[in-house]
């Protein structure tokens, strides 16, 4: 039977993802437009920014949070290129973002001494083999496989190495334990539900140690440039942008930082996810067809749940069958706006994926389970 009741709310998109409940456009009547970025006025919103995100991750006062250009991927490369080749570099991937920045290691900045510790969707590479000596880049979670670190403990705190962290899809959401990295990014796009374009940088002592002691060889763009003259450039982490940010985005990021912090901050916004996951898990558990792409649940995303489908034996088993029913599925909830963007990424394998990031509310999410299953039973009796 059809169901009747519906998400308030269709949107379960990886990214942009939702925005959070209750906004509407009225939020941005605040924008500090048409005015200069370096005005008085424009400085002060990009400071606050800096400083709402400091107090809602609990970020240490000796870590620099810079605002910088094109989004998680700028603020990534932005590190990338400014710190490697110091020393050898360990790059993990098990997913296609962590496999993005393997190739910038690799073959874009060919780092001779670098090793790729990968492994398949599903999984995670053995951390055991990390070695932090070296730097290390990593991904908190796998937004397009959904797994992720359970936690910090297999950073060494002794590293002679810098971490390098892209928390694109874990900031706001999952704990970061600060002190074992030294550089972490993230978009507004994801758990804040923001917009995109805009990156987060934050550095900790140790890589500015290595920014002030360390060229690269290679050029580097100027949006790229974090030191002048030898010296951290501060003005960056202060709220002088490299290049122009978008005024009416940096309000939006501010809402949702207010936001964050109106319902009691960083432990609510983790509550709210893992809820989300729970409910996920209490459904997949319950259901025939589908189950979680982690193979070990320590490591299940609670913000980018990716769900594979395991078949009834009465369905034919082939990736190609499994692929279009994922595909069938997502079609038909689009088209009754039930889900928006609940396809698994175009490079994983075929499913669903879910997000449930701190902006989704629970109840959404667990009307979308009669949903799911109906669309199921839809599209492979048909
Ligand atoms: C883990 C991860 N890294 C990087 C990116 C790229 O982010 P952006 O589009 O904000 O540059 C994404 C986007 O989904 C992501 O999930």
């Amino acid at each position: 039977m059809k169901p009747t009741e519906r998400p308030q709310r269709p949107q379960f998109s990886s990214g942009p993802c939702a925005k959070r409940p209750g906004w509407t456009v009225e939020t941005l009547s605040a924008a500090c437009l048409g005015r200069s970025h370096r005005s008085r006025a424009g400085r002060a919103k990009l400071r606050e920014v800096i400083d709402l995100s400091r107090s809602v991750l609990n970020i240490p006062d000796d870590y620099r949070v810079g605002i910088v250009a094109a989004s998680d991927t700028g603020a990534v490369e932005m590190a990338l290129w400014s710190l490697l080749g110091a020393r050898g570099v360990d790059v993990l991937a098990w997913e296609s973002f962590g496999k993005g920045w393997v190739t910038d290691v690799l073959k874009q900045l060919k780092i001779k001494d670098a090793r790729a510790l990968e492994a398949d969707y599903g999984e995670l590479p053995d951390l055991g083999r990390v070695d932090f000596d070296r730097d290390v880049v990593f991904t908190w979670n796998g937004t397009t496989s959904g797994v992720r670190v359970p936690n910090g403990d297999w950073i060494d705190d002794g590293r002679r190495g810098l971490t390098v962290c892209d928390a694109t899809s874990a900031a706001f959401a999952m704990e970061l334990p600060w002190q074992k990295l030294d550089v972490t990014t993230y978009s507004w796009q994801k758990v804040l539900g923001g917009e995109a374009q805009h990156g987060i940088l934050i550095l900790g002592p140790r890589a500015v140690e290595r920014l002030e002691s360390y060229t690269p060889p290679w050029p580097l763009p100027k949006l790229f440039r974090l030191t002048k003259d030898g010296k951290l450039n501060e003005g960056i982490f202060q709220g002088d942008t490299i290049n122009t940010p978008s005024l009416l985005c940096v309000e939006d990021a501010l809402d949702a930082l207010r936001w964050a912090e109106s319902i009691s901050g960083l432990p609510s916004l983790i509550a709210r996810s893992e809820a989300n996951l729970g409910a996920v898990t209490r459904w997949v558990d319950g259901a025939s067809w589908v189950d979680f792409l982690a193979v070990d649940p320590q490591t299940r995303s609670s913000t980018s749940i990716c769900l594979k489908l395991a078949l009834p034996l009465s369905v034919k088993k082939s990736k190609d069958a499994s692929k279009e029913i994922a595909k069938s599925i997502t079609t038909l909830l689009e088209e009754e706006s039930i889900a928006f963007d609940v396809g698994a990424y175009r490079d994983a394998p075929p499913g669903l994926r879910l997000w449930g990031g701190a902006t989704v509310e629970q109840e959404d999410i667990e009307r979308l389970f009669p949903w799911l299953n109906w669309a199921f039973t839809q599209v492979t009796e048909a």
